[in-house]
């Protein structure tokens, strides 16, 4: 953070909340709302006298309330910068100046009471996300008594506790009477796979922060009775089975079950109920003190960010990025990268490693001094462009400006469009062309894969980015399926239009799917939202003409759902085969009666 601060290329802005982002990759325009310190940066040396004169008492948010701090205080011991700031809504009063010890006191006249909030842009070619996490609250979980008796913490508390820069200076000490715990419990996975309570995830680092913990417990106290209530231990990665060996071996002792109640005695110390589900007996244990090891949730911001700058989230709150395997750092929208438990619950480890990744693709972006765009854009066709909006409306990265009111055509940004093609199927007018993967390929296709024995074949849309690679898996996975069917890629689901479909049918296709990946996991944002209305909107037609709609079908396949793409095309088989010939010749008549500009 020092480093950072001092860094002559990099500018720090603290105290400060991003309020809106604009642009595209290489043109992002940042507005941030920088706060008012009430301290002059750079001209205060940290020395502290305005603090020890403060009246205000606060609760210290950095030490998790277990110490108190002054309305005038330095938010951390390696703060930066290091000067104090005033918290303005606990001070006794600025305007006029109630208490003014702060301003006698300080010989460097550095308070500024006039200060206030300003905005500032800032122009950047890339933006990384790296917004944090929250922990888990625990309060929800009343079993545990965490706001009922004191002597139960959370994993985050017990580490302000344990550092020696905390505010016992490293003593574990018992909240009710400050003597040292003589047994310590911990609880695992308080928050996390818990999809009632708390989140259904996995949080990553909990089993190996109690690892560490009961180790650092025994090293500093080794009569100390420490247990571990938990339902399995995950300790993956290079040296964490050992560490877990270590902790075992220095007396730690693991309970494989999570308590059920936990009781206050007299002397405040606790009462565990849990049944232990390796004996199968019913079990109590007295304990000094009780940590909860608290799960990771996405930070509260996530969503302000999300919206700014057009990204997805996950259904858990974290942010998804482009690819798992390929662009594990990269989001969907172009110029943005991800770094540390943004992207999902992290260690030390992992974060630097993302943090470092994401620096450098961003440095790769921009190094060059020049920006090359995608080719798979769409772009728009003026003179067939009525400026209705739709395509701009659909579009899920904002690419598309049109200016509805004047009845300019549209226009796309290149350096904004990620070639989804969503907004092409979307243009009733044939305005919008894709370059690669334009309307003449898809069809071109359709008719190549159906001019022979089309009755004898299985049409299927599939996206790039999951049920393409889901049929890939099944081919590797040697699974068998139907060989009568035939693919057709697609960048996104959403780029399959109407007219792929009808002209399916018109040549001759029994049945055809529309594949793509799951709700939520759509690498170009939520385009695939639109891949549900526009085959609502099929099936209605399908039923208005006298076609059975079920031989149109959609369904989502993720990369890894190999077993998944063999049965629907298994099940895609079964319908093929109940569709009789003459109903394909019916089909035939009816779309040429009732959809226009259908090719022969
Ligand atoms: Fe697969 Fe959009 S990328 S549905």
């Amino acid at each position: 953070m020092t480093d950072a601060g001092r860094h002559p290329r990099i500018k720090l802005h603290t105290l400060s909340e991003v309020t809106n982002i604009a642009g595209h990759v290489g043109d992002f325009s940042v507005t941030i709302k920088k706060k008012a310190r009430y301290v002059i940066e750079g001209q205060c040396t940290a020395c502290g006298e305005c603090s020890k004169v403060c009246p205000v008492v606060r609760p210290d948010e950095f030490n998790l309330g277990l110490s108190s701090r002054k309305a005038i205080y330095s938010p951390f011991p390696q703060a930066v910068p290091s000067s104090y700031v005033v918290n303005i809504s606990e001070c006794l009063g600025h305007n006029p100046v109630v208490c003014s010890k702060c301003v006698d006191v300080c010989d460097k006249k550095c308070i500024d009471f006039h200060m206030s909030d300003q905005q500032i842009t800032e122009k950047v070619g890339a933006v990384i996300v790296a917004t944090g996490l929250t922990p888990y609250d625990p309060t929800e979980q009343d079993e545990y008594g965490y706001t009922r008796f004191e002597n139960v913490l959370t994993s985050m508390e017990l580490e302000r506790l344990i550092n020696a820069g905390g505010p016992t200076k490293g003593e574990v000490v018992r909240i009710t009477d400050r003597k040292t715990p003589r047994s310590v419990g911990f609880v695992q996975c308080v928050g996390s796979r818990n999809a009632r309570k708390g989140g259904d995830w996995c949080s990553n680092i909990c089993c190996m922060n109690t690892v560490k913990s009961t180790l650092m417990l025994k090293e500093h106290y080794p009569d100390m009775d420490v247990k571990v209530f938990y339902m399995d231990i995950r300790a993956f990665g290079k040296g964490f089975e050992e560490l877990y060996r270590r902790s075992r071996r220095a007396g730690t002792r693991y309970i494989r079950g999570l308590p059920g109640t936990v009781e206050e005695l007299p002397d405040k110390s606790l009462k565990v109920s849990v049944e232990n589900t390796a004996t199968g007996k019913l079990e109590t244990h007295e304990l000094d003190m009780l940590i909860l090891s608290v799960g990771l949730k996405p930070s509260p911001d996530a969503k302000k960010i999300q919206e700014m700058l057009t990204l997805q989230l996950t259904p858990d709150g974290f942010f998804l990025e482009a690819h798992p395997k390929l662009m594990p750092v990269d989001a969907a929208t172009r110029g943005v990268f991800y770094a540390g438990c943004a992207e999902g619950p992290k260690d030390i480890k992992e974060s630097v490693t993302q943090a470092s990744a994401a620096a450098v693709r961003a440095l790769r972006l921009l190094g060059s001094g020049q920006i090359s765009t995608e080719p798979i854009t769409s772009e728009i066709i003026a003179h067939h462009c009525t400026s209705c909006g739709l395509c701009a409306r659909v579009c899920p990265y904002n690419a598309i400006t049109v200016d509805t009111k004047k009845k300019t055509p549209a226009v796309v940004n290149t350096a904004s469009c990620a070639g989804c093609g969503t907004c092409a199927p979307e243009c009733r007018f044939g305005a919008i062309v894709m370059n690669h993967y334009t309307d003449r390929q898809i069809t071109d296709q359709v008719d190549a894969l159906l001019e022979k024995a089309p009755q004898s074949k299985i049409l299927a849309f599939a996206c790039n980015w999951c049920s393409y690679a889901g049929a890939d898996f099944a081919g590797v996975s040697r699974l068998s399926y139907p060989p009568n069917v035939r693919l057709i890629r697609t960048m996104c689901s959403g780029r399959v239009d109407e007219k792929f479909v009808w002209q399916g049918f018109a040549k001759g296709a029994p049945v055809v799917l529309v594949s793509g990946c799951h709700i939520g996991d759509c690498h170009y944002i939520d385009a695939n939202h639109w891949t549900v209305k526009r085959v609502e909107r099929m099936h209605k037609k399908m039923e208005k003409m006298g076609i059975r709609k079920e031989r149109l079908q959609l369904h989502w396949v993720s990369a890894a759902e190999g077993v998944r793409f063999a049965k629907i095309m298994k099940d895609m088989e079964a319908l093929r085969q109940a569709v009789t010939e003459e109903e394909i010749a019916q089909t035939r008549t009816i779309l040429k009666e009732n959809i226009k500009g259908l090719e022969e």
